[in-house]
């Protein structure tokens, strides 16, 4: 589906029931779009409406940039536009990494429109002054080299050795996700990384249920920053998922939505 909203054309897939269903909003991480959740969306239950948008700058959605530069704040203002044209209320909002990154800006501008959250493979903290100079190496690589340097310098850490070993068709669909995305939308995506706010402080003023998903072999947001993560959100739950590293929607796609439906049914409401 495509749409325009604000100021960009947004593209998002869907599954479900629909209007008819309480809807589920995933966010991508970096440097993905939202293809990174065609597995859920291909297998999860009727029950509920599922979307999954491509953010600002990634995929098949504009960059836009008529507004000034790309933010967590924009990029959850985006959101809100779009759970506004589709006429939704509150949704659930369920982040992968970057994605979780914009669902703490959503809670922080927008916590009325938020049913519950799930917090996946993501940390509260802002960037340090080494992975902000990181961020900014990448994206000279992304500019001289095009979105397969994203894909080159940052594969090898993303995905676990269970995953690369026993599944190498993940790591080459991931390469073809990271690879089908406008180089421009990456470099803009890593400096509004880069400029995040820390989120450790929004934590305890979570009110909604919420669920923390990790990869039991994430090496870019550990397993004890999740745990560290989840004991500061109030009745937060935190479930690991096994043999997936930082991907872990997609890594283990069965145990990811089996944890995601069980905690959309425990919180109905
Ligand atoms: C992601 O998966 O979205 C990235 O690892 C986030 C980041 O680079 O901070």
């Amino acid at each position: 589906m495509d749409q325009t909203i604000g100021d960009i054309r947004m593209h998002w897939r869907e599954s479900g029931s629909g209007a008819t269903g309480a809807a589920v909003l995933f966010v991508h991480g970096f440097p993905f779009h939202g293809g990174l959740w065609d597995e859920q969306l291909e297998r999860l239950p009727e029950r509920w409406w599922w979307i999954a948008p491509d953010l600002r700058g990634f995929g098949r959605s504009d960059a836009g940039m008529a507004g000034g530069p790309v933010t967590m704040d924009r990029l959850a203002d985006d959101l809100v536009g779009l759970l506004d044209r589709l006429g939704i209320e509150r949704a659930t909002i369920c982040g992968l990494s970057l994605g979780g990154y914009v669902a703490f800006a959503l809670w922080r501008r927008h916590a009325h429109r938020v049913r519950s959250l799930v917090l996946c493979d993501t940390r509260p903290g802002a960037d340090t002054e080494a992975g902000r100079r990181a961020r900014v190496e990448l994206a000279l690589r992304i500019q001289r080299e095009g979105a397969s340097a994203a894909a080159d310098a940052m594969l090898p850490g993303l995905i676990s050795e269970t995953t690369r070993r026993t599944r190498p068709e993940v790591e080459a669909r991931l390469r073809s996700i990271i690879e089908s995305n406008p180089p421009d939308g990456l470099v803009r995506a890593l400096e509004a990384m880069a400029d995040r706010p820390d989120s450790t402080e929004l934590l305890p003023t979570i009110t909604v249920p919420t669920l923390v998903v990790v990869g039991e072999a994430d090496a870019v947001t550990p397993v004890a920053e999740a745990e560290a993560m989840a004991e500061r959100v109030p009745d937060a739950l935190l479930r690991v998922i096994p043999g997936a590293g930082h991907v872990s929607s997609i890594e283990n796609p069965e145990a990811f939505g089996r944890e995601l439906v069980q905690f959309l049914e425990a919180t109905a409401g």
